[in-house]
């Protein structure tokens, strides 16, 4: 019994046991290859990993592994030849499973020598598809974070904007009432007032697309029956495509109500329909789809209606497809474009609680996808404004001068004796001393308390008194959607006196 022998013997147990360990990792393939590539060497990590009994693998080349493509272009042999020139090969990509499933795999190749020569090469595989999976999801999150932060931001500062601006259009298009009733008999003025008149409307139309993108637009959502508007705008939607462009509807007859604010509804499906016209110079075919879809993805989950409008028109290109729905971004020349029509369509569909999603081929055409809600409740009509000429004391909650004095007109146009006061504070001791019939008060006022909780309060300790709010655009809106009826800056004098007459007293 010598020291040789003892040290053999540690030596064959270490031997052993580090076969064993080989052997028994099953994260990893660990297995040898000639220097040809032949598998000399299997783990069961290697059968785990790649379906692969010893018997089966044995003997065979290593580039029955790679994808049938990587084995055309000649990869193993290159990934052998790198191994040995470098002294390793490291690679991630596609290799293939004993079943023909595809996994993604994180490589390494070792050339192993013994006294100079090359006997062969150790080879590491590991599967890292779920790694690369949720790498990947991480990614697409993360992307869809920054986009949504983006328009955000966006939102913010076009929100602020157009709130200014409706502002100015309610004094332009408010005094402009008055100035008509002078032009009745002069004809110079008469034209004048309607020119005025028609860009008043045309700016509120724009304002009204940007406070949809800031989604700050105070929105009334009802069930609508898509077959039923879509046959009510018809013609505004032919007139729409024009005359070289032909527009087909599809749509499924067991189409589900959809929810979503009616009028904003129109105007998307508008926006689509023209766009999808400009891209079709050459004329040719817009088709409108609806269609029932349920979807299990976040955050939208449940019923919904998937409206596509798609055209075979020049497609959009791929490094525009990111801007489309920014708003002013536009590629039509000036004049042409304002390129608020997917901002308005953007920020439509995400305030309606669904989504909009682009298809776009170069040269084949684009489709657009409006996602929105089910709707539950039965369409409702549309209440009809009859005109109405009102009596009794008003008290107008308005703390710009100017806007004042344009709602004082229009209410005294409709037959109202006004009180006018700056803030809620002041509206409350009025309404103390001196009994009114109802109130009409802004919403965003400077003070401690707001048209909103002015409204409120008064409902507490003046049950019966009617209240009317009015707003540019305003969050608080959405938060008191139904509790109390709100019209949208700027009105004009029939949606006033419609509002009014629809007022519980
Ligand atoms: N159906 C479509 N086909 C090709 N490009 C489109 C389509 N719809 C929108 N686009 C692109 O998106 C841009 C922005 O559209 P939009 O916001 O409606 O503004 P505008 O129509 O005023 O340019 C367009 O200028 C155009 O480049
Ligand atoms: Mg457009």
């Amino acid at each position: 019994m010598t020291k040789k022998f003892s040290q053999q013997r540690d030596l064959f147990e270490s031997e052993r046991s580090f076969r064993l360990l080989v052997e028994g990792v099953a994260d990893y393939a660990l297995y040898m290859l000639d220097p040809k590539g032949i598998v000399t060497s299997w783990n069961i990590g290697g059968e785990r990993i790649k379906g692969y009994s010893p018997e089966e693998i044995l003997g065979q080349h290593f580039s029955r592994f790679y994808t049938e493509t990587d084995r055309a272009n000649g990869k193993p042999a290159r990934a052998l030849g790198i191994a040995r020139e470098k002294g390793r090969y490291e690679e991630e990509g596609w290799r293939v499973r004993k079943d023909g499933t595809f996994f993604w795999a994180s490589v390494v190749i070792d050339p192993i020598y013994e006294d100079g020569t090359l006997i062969g090469f150790a080879k590491i595989t590991r599967d890292i598809t779920e790694r690369r999976n949720s790498q990947l999801k991480l990614e697409a999150m993360q992307k869809q974070l920054a986009e949504s932060q983006k328009f955000d931001a966006l939102g913010q500062l076009t929100g602020g904007v157009a709130h200014d601006f409706n502002n100015l259009l309610m004094i332009i298009s408010g005094s402009l009432h008055i100035l008509k009733k002078n032009a009745a008999d002069d004809p110079k003025l008469e034209r004048a007032t309607s020119a005025i008149e028609t860009a008043t409307k045309r700016g509120a139309a724009l304002t009204n697309q940007l406070l949809t993108f800031a989604r700050r637009q105070s929105v009334n959502p009802q069930a609508i029956d898509f077959a039923e508007r879509v046959a009510a705008i018809r013609e505004v939607l032919l007139a729409g495509v024009g005359s070289s462009v032909r527009l087909a509807f599809d749509i499924q007859s067991d189409t589900w109500p959809i929810k979503a604010d009616v009028s904003e509804f129109e105007t998307a499906l508008l926006n689509l329909v023209i766009n999808a016209r400009d891209a079709m110079p050459e004329g040719g075919t817009v088709t409108v789809r609806a269609r029932n879809v349920v979807l299990n993805e976040t955050p939208l989950a449940g019923d919904f209606v998937a409206i596509d409008v798609a055209d075979s028109g020049l497609g959009i290109p791929s490094d525009v497809l990111d801007k489309i729905f920014e708003p002013f971004f536009t590629t039509k020349p000036i004049g042409k474009g304002t390129g608020l029509g997917l901002s308005q369509v953007h920020g439509f569909a995400h305030q309606a609680g669904g989504t909009v999603k682009v298809a776009s081929e170069l040269g084949k055409g684009t489709t657009f996808t409006i996602v929105l809600p089910r709707g539950i409740d039965a369409p409702s009509r549309e209440a009809t404004g009859a005109a109405f000429r009102g009596s009794g004391t008003v008290l107008l909650v308005e703390d710009n001068p100017d806007v004042a004095l344009v709602s004082i007109g229009l209410l005294e146009q409709l037959g109202y004796q006004v009180r006018r006061v700056a803030d809620a504070e002041a509206a409350l001791r009025e309404i103390e001393s001196n009994g009114v019939d109802f109130v009409f008060s802004d919403i965003v006022m400077p003070g401690k308390m707001d048209g909103l909780s002015l409204a409120h309060r008064l409902r507490q300790i003046r049950p019966g008194l009617p209240i009317l709010l009015a707003t540019g655009y305003s969050e608080v809106a959405a938060g008191v959607r139904g509790d109390f009826p709100i019209l949208r800056k700027p009105y004009e004098i029939h949606e006033l006196s419609e509002a009014i007459a629809k007022l519980p007293r």
